[in-house]
Order: structure tokens, then C-alpha cells, then sequence
């Protein structure tokens, strides 16, 4: 890998996964067709990116002809033009083997360079086997020759990962699944989420060792990070295991940033050469299972009323399965979430599983949380095992595994809001609202426009016809009072005739 080196004069900035044309794998296992490229953007500057905001243009379903993303109530928080970028490029396409001008138009727009200069893009794939991968230690990998053991499976255990993984038999888990604490601050129950990172580098070594040595040959270890710390990971799992795939796990949410971070990694190892992937070979999958193999193709809507009309018309909307996933959303409704910061969605698992398991392997999560892995697993009759450290995340993981052995759904709606959260911004409760939100937020951006400026919580009192109050009580903060005033609003239609906005509309309001 060539991070290191280059991060030795440059400071490491954003890991872009652009998209590439389907299937374009350069090995020939039996692997997932390759569909994207990796973009690092480094600088010699030292503090944050700098760059200029750029927006992609929205993009509309075939069927239903609305935008594809559904903005619900929210059109209103949305600029006309488009979205914020994120940090996965699927609006653009190139070819990393023959043609990367749109890459390079992209990079010029978001650095705003004039057209008179020159940009360099150092195009790295011919310098890979020359320089060698650097460790600072001895590697804990080491190849194991012992038999296939049997396993006692259908268990959630409570403990340390790294004790309880000491007690598998070598060679006997068909899929090992992590996805760790990722050392972003957040708050888990029982660990701490920052530590420096030689320390976490260390700790992630000692458990995915372990996992290489309970895998049973040709099977697959698959770990969820964030890219930089997947590329830690590839180093560390390449000594000794054989790389199968570095699935792009594009996670949209809401734009937070001016990159929307928004770009996970499902990063896949095999012990030895890998098996024809069970997902890959079609032969005995039943329909559910099918479907989880068959992505939304990139332009189709999530609208309830397109896809059932879309499964009349005979499902035009399938594309073919790659290594960049943009179908699968992170749980947005806190009635799909139970009380554990980071849940993934059981969606992601089950593509998962249908690619890298049959009906009756064992797969395995040393972090598992609240139990989606347990849990779909189950689901989809595999035998399984999760480890989890917090007793408290692990009664969650039982209780649901008790659910769903009375035949209830445990990813089902309910009624509580969970009391823990993902990020620091602290939740409302559930309250009546006497003016709705966006009646609020339009009230301060018609103040907004009559003053010229993002009007002041002094102005917003002065000049609004509803109570201060429902605006201190109603938001988590100021920016979000302010959020359309900050911007132009949408329509899910499109736009036939675009409205120029003026410079100086967008100087006032650039905020967003
Ligand atoms: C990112 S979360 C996993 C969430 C899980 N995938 C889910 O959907 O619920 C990481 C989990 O690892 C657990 N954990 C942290 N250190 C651990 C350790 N040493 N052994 C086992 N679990 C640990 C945390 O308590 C947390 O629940």
C-alpha cells in the first residue's frame, strides 16, 4: 500500500470511491464484478480540505419521473439545483484502465481551478508491486494446518472478543463478520471509542488474527471500516490471507458536510483460494435470497407506490450485483432502532450472508451489538454465533432473538424511542407541535429575505408572528431553525426550466 509513503509529506484529506464501468476485475477468481476505483486526495496544507461547494444535479426515477431520492418534508431544507457531493462518485463515470477525464472535470469544479490550469492526477497503479508494505510489528497471522473441529453454534456470548475467540476451534466458522468500534468518539456502553491509533491498529490485529485462524479454508472474512482504516486492515489481512473484494458500502444520509461522508468498506479476505461464491452461483438460493443479490438499479425510487407499480410492470428496476452497493440505506427511523448507538440494517447482512453463505454454515460476529448479524442469520437458517462485550447491547440481542423465536419480526416499527444516539446532537422527545417545523423555518427565511441576511434569534423574536418559544423548543439548534432559510427549497418534479439564482442570493444564503 502506498499510504504511508505518500502521507509521510502530505496530509491524508478524503478517500473517494468513483464509480467505474460494471465488471471490469483485472484477477480471475470467482470474485464480485468490480465496479469503482479509489480516489485519495492528499495535500501538502495541513488543516482541513479546502474546497469549494459543489452540488451534483438531481437525479429522477424512469418510472415515477420524481427525484430519486425521496425528500418527504424536507424539500423545503433542499436547494433547488442539487445536492451536496459525497464522498462516493456514482454521477460520474470513468474507466481507471483507459479514461479519467470526468474525474479530473470533477476535481477541477471542487478545487475550483481555472480551465488554463494544469491539473496533475498521478495515476498510482503501476507503482504497487515496487514498493513493499511496511509493518511495525511482527505480524500475529500465522498459517494453522489443524483439521475441521466441530463448533457449538446458536449462541449470543457475553465477553471480550478476544477471550471468547480463544475458545472457537481452529478452521470451524464458515464466515466471520466484524464491524468494530471504528475509534470515532463514539459512545458505546462499555468501550472506550478513542484510543490512539498504533493502540486500536494493535487491538483490531489481535482479533482478525484470531478470526483468520477460526475460518475454514476458502471462506471469507469480511470487516467493516472506514476506507483509511479498511487500508490499515488490507495491509495486516494481506500477509497471509488471499483479498477477495473491497465492497463500497455507499451509507447515504442526510448532508451533514460540504462532502457528505457517506463511503464504508466491506473489506473481504479468504483463507487460501476462495470457494465459487454461493451468491455468485445461483444454484439453490430461494427468492428471498435472489432478491437480496439483485440491487435497485441506480436511478429507481424507494417510493412504496413506484416499486409496487414497478413489480407489475415486471421488475425493470434490477441491476446486477458488484462491489459498490448504493440500495442499502443506514436505519433512518428510530422506530426501526433499539437502544444501541451504531445498528447496521439488516439488509446489508442478508446481501451478505446470500453472497458468502449456504443455508446451514456458521457465520460469526465478534461485535455484535444488538444482534442484526445474529438475527438475520437465524432468519436465513444459518447457525450462528455473536460476541458482544456490553451486557447491556447483549440482553438487547437476546431479547430479540426471543422475539423472533415467537415469530415476531425483531426489525420490525415500534413505538419507543431509543435513548441512545449515533452522533452528539442531542434528540428531541417526542412532543405536539403547535406550528409545524417547516411553517417555522419558512417564517425565518421570508424574515431572512426581507432583511437581506440570516436574521439573528433577536430578529427572529422581534419579527415573527409565532411564540420564541416553539423556536427554542422545536429544534436541536439555531442551524436548523435557519435551514431553509438558508437555501432555495426543491421540487421533487423535475424542473423544466431552471431559474437562474443570483450571485447574490447565493452569497447570503451559502451556508447550507
Ligand atoms: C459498531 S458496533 C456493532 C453494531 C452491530 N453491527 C449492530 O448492528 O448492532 C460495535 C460493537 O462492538 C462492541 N465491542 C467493543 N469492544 C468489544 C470487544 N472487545 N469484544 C466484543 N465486543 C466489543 C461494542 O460494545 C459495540 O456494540
Amino acid at each position: 500500500m502506498l499510504l504511508p509513503y505518500l502521507e509521510k509529506h502530505n496530509k491524508f484529506q478524503l478517500w473517494v470511491a468513483l464509480k467505474t464501468k460494471h465488471g471490469t476485475n483485472t484477477n480471475q477468481l470467482p470474485a464480485l464484478p468490480e465496479q469503482h476505483a479509489s480516489l485519495i486526495i492528499l495535500s501538502r496544507y495541513k488543516e482541513s480540505l479546502k474546497h469549494t461547494k459543489t452540488r451534483i444535479k438531481y437525479t429522477y426515477c424512469p418510472t415515477c419521473r420524481k427525484t430519486t431520492k425521496d425528500y418527504g418534508g424536507k424539500k423545503h431544507t433542499y436547494h433547488e439545483y442539487g445536492t451536496l457531493i459525497s464522498d462516493v462518485w456514482r454521477d460520474i463515470e470513468c474507466n481507471p484502465y483507459d479514461n479519467i477525464d470526468s474525474a479530473i472535470v470533477r476535481l477541477r469544479d471542487l478545487f475550483g481551478l481555472d480551465p488554463f490550469i494544469n491539473l496533475y492526477l498521478v495515476d498510482m497503479r503501476k507503482c504497487k508491486d515496487i514498493i513493499p508494505a511496511s509493518h511495525e510489528a511482527e505480524p500475529a497471522i500465522k498459517h494453522e494446518t489443524s483439521g475441521i473441529q466441530s463448533v457449538q453454534c446458536n449462541r449470543l456470548i457475553a465477553g471480550d472478543c478476544l477471550d471468547v475467540l480463544n475458545t472457537i476451534p481452529t478452521n470451524s466458522i464458515d464466515f466471520c463478520f466484524a464491524d468494530p468500534p471504528y475509534n470515532l468518539k463514539k459512545k458505546y456502553d462499555k468501550w472506550d471509542d478513542a484510543l490512539e491509533s498504533v493502540e486500536y491498529f494493535r487491538w483490531c490485529d489481535k482479533w482478525l488474527s484470531e478470526l483468520y485462524r477460526i475460518l475454514k479454508p476458502g471462506r471469507t472474512l469480511a470487516v467493516l471500516n472506514i476506507p483509511l482504516w479498511a487500508a490499515r486492515h488490507y495491509q495486516f489481512l494481506s500477509l497471509a490471507m488471499d483479498y477477495q473484494a473491497w465492497i463500497v458500502w455507499d451509507a447515504i444520509s442526510f448532508p451533514v458536510r460540504m462532502i457528505m461522508p457517506s463511503h464504508y468498506v466491506i473489506l473481504c479476505f479468504s483463507k487460501g483460494s476462495p470457494r465459487q461464491l454461493p451468491g455468485l452461483d445461483n444454484n439453490g438460493m430461494n427468492e428471498k435470497e435472489k432478491e437480496s443479490l439483485s440491487p435497485l438499479g441506480e436511478l429507481y425510487c424507494c417510493r412504496a407506490g413506484c416499486i409496487d407499480l414497478r413489480r407489475r410492470l415486471g421488475n425493470p428496476d434490477i441491476s446486477a450485483i458488484s462491489d459498490l452497493w448504493h440500495d442499502i440505506h443506514r436505519l433512518k427511523h428510530n422506530s426501526r432502532r433499539v437502544d444501541h448507538p451504531c445498528q447496521l440494517p439488516p439488509s446489508l447482512m442478508r446481501r451478505l450472508f446470500a453472497l458468502f453463505t449456504k443455508p446451514d454454515e456458521i457465520v460469526l460476529d465478534c461485535f455484535n451489538g444488538a444482534g442484526t448479524s445474529t438475527l438475520t442469520a437465524q432468519q436465513m437458517s444459518r447457525r450462528y454465533l455473536g460476541i458482544e462485550l456490553s451486557a447491556q447491547y447483549h440482553e438487547i440481542a437476546l431479547r430479540r432473538h426471543e422475539l423472533l423465536s415467537k415469530g415476531v419480526d425483531p426489525f420490525g416499527k415500534q413505538n419507543t424511542i431509543p435513548s441512545v444516539k449515533n452522533s452528539q446532537v442531542q434528540r428531541m422527545s417526542k412532543q405536539k407541535y403547535h406550528v409545524s417545523k417547516k411553517t417555522l423555518q419558512l417564517e425565518v427565511k421570508k424574515i431572512g429575505k426581507d432583511l437581506g441576511h440570516l436574521p439573528t434569534k433577536d430578529e427572529v423574536k422581534q419579527y415573527s408572528k409565532y411564540l420564541f418559544s416553539y423556536f427554542e423548543e422545536y429544534f436541536v439548534s439555531w442551524g436548523e431553525v435557519c435551514a431553509a432559510a438558508r437555501t432555495t427549497g426543491m421540487s421533487e418534479n423535475p424542473l423544466i426550466e431552471k431559474k437562474q439564482v443570483s450571485i447574490k442570493q447565493m452569497n447570503l444564503f451559502s451556508m447550507e
